[in-house]
């Protein structure tokens, strides 16, 4: 099966080369529009390119606005922090997701607590959220405290595993009846969409990652989501270091952030936008192959849940077992082709070990057999 799997995948992308698990693809104005911004000086995060970014972003998720940041981690934190989330508040969160996650917890002073995913979706399981939720929480003066410590669970934020949309109608609800804030982490599924909604207009805000690993890229990059002009200007205001516009003076009014997106990663940002919708055609019809291959096991192939459109940032098979999953891993990645396996669960890393959690059966499970396919973008 590993012969014919990795013939099968050389015949998909069309070379003898190495096969990364997800290059980025230019093929639009890219270079235009940074040689454009070197000759113009605006370089740094003052420019057109990224008002246009913000606002073409915007439109193509349907989101009243958005602010594009330094990268998807600043673009967590800020949401986090704008939602309220200060030292020893509790986050919510699943263990199955990209540390970058519990990190912006972290650095907010924050404490992660993590819940199950669905083995439907691969993210944030509404029943495991609100068993979690009533077993060791009380709602109080419109607040969730955690009974144990008293500490305020302040938000909640699921990922969409690899763009395959999370139940984010139901956790939306349970969020509500407990007056926590949601905060999607989006990272992985621009352009993926809950019964014609986009991702990342659920929650109050919405985190997206532009990584050069990411659907579009902008180098390094991100962008918050948010309903509101209130909230665009606070998250302006907080993600320029909270200056107060002026000709000449310099004056803060609060202790704030430099995480806007500079202008020549928005240049390359609205070359790669333009393309999104031709990305996300090109990557629905390579997870079509891969899940018409994989039909016949010995692999189970991951599909978009029911009423959902993935963006199908990385496809991905489930294996029998970790040996299977071992086995598979190995004989690839000596070929040259490069599968990986999920990331190891947060609550397995030394520094989330202690947190709190509850039980954690499919997300332990999901970690023995998951793996990711090679799922760039194909010219
Ligand atoms: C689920 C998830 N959250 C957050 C991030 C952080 O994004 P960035 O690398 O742009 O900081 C990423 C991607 O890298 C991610 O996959």
């Amino acid at each position: 099966m590993h012969n014919t799997l990795i013939n099968f995948i050389r015949d998909v992308f069309n070379t003898n080369d190495n096969i990364p698990l997800h290059a980025p693809f230019f093929g639009g104005d890219e270079k235009n529009n940074i040689t454009e911004t070197i000759d113009s000086t605006f370089v740094s995060s003052v420019g057109a390119y990224v008002d246009a970014f913000e606002s073409e972003l915007a439109a193509f998720c349907q989101a009243p606005y958005s602010v594009a940041v330094v990268n998807g981690t600043a673009a967590l934190q800020t949401a986090l922090y704008l939602a309220g989330v200060r030292a020893n508040d509790i986050v919510v969160t699943q263990s199955l997701t990209f540390v970058a996650t519990c990190n912006a917890i972290h650095w907010l002073g924050g404490e992660a607590a993590f819940v199950d995913v669905s083995m439907k979706t691969l993210g944030m399981c509404p029943n495991s959220l609100s068993t979690f939720l009533s077993t060791h929480c009380d709602y109080l003066d419109g607040q969730c405290i955690y009974k144990k410590t008293e500490q305020v669970v302040k938000a909640v934020v699921p990922m969409h595993t690899f763009g395959h949309p999370a139940e984010i109608d139901a956790l939306a609800k349970i969020c509500e009846t407990w007056g926590i804030a949601l905060v999607e982490d989006s990272a992985e599924s621009l352009g993926s969409s809950f019964k014609g909604k986009s991702l990342g207009t659920f929650g109050q805000y919405g985190a997206l990652s532009f990584n050069g690993n990411k659907i579009i890229t902008t180098g390094g990059g991100g962008a918050i989501l948010c309903k509101s002009e209130m909230a665009y200007k606070k998250i302006k205001h907080f993600t320029t270091t909270a200056k107060v516009p002026h000709r000449f003076e310099f004056f803060h009014d609060d202790v704030a952030c430099n995480f806007r997106m500079p202008n020549l990663n928005a240049a390359l940002g609205c070359a790669q936008l333009a393309q999104l919708e031709k990305f996300i055609t090109n990557k629905r019809e390579l997870a079509s192959i891969y899940e018409d291959f994989f039909s016949e096991g010995p692999y189970t192939f991951v599909k978009e849940p029911e009423g959902c459109v993935s963006n199908y940032w990385l496809n991905a098979v489930i294996c029998k077992d970790e040996n299977q999953r071992n086995l598979l891993l190995s004989s690839s990645n000596d070929a040259g082709i490069m599968l990986r396996p999920v990331w190891t669960p947060m609550h397995f890393l030394p520094m989330y070990a202690k947190s709190i959690r509850g039980p954690l059966d499919n997300t332990e499970w999901l970690a023995k057999r998951l793996v990711n396919l090679p799922s760039s973008v194909r010219g």
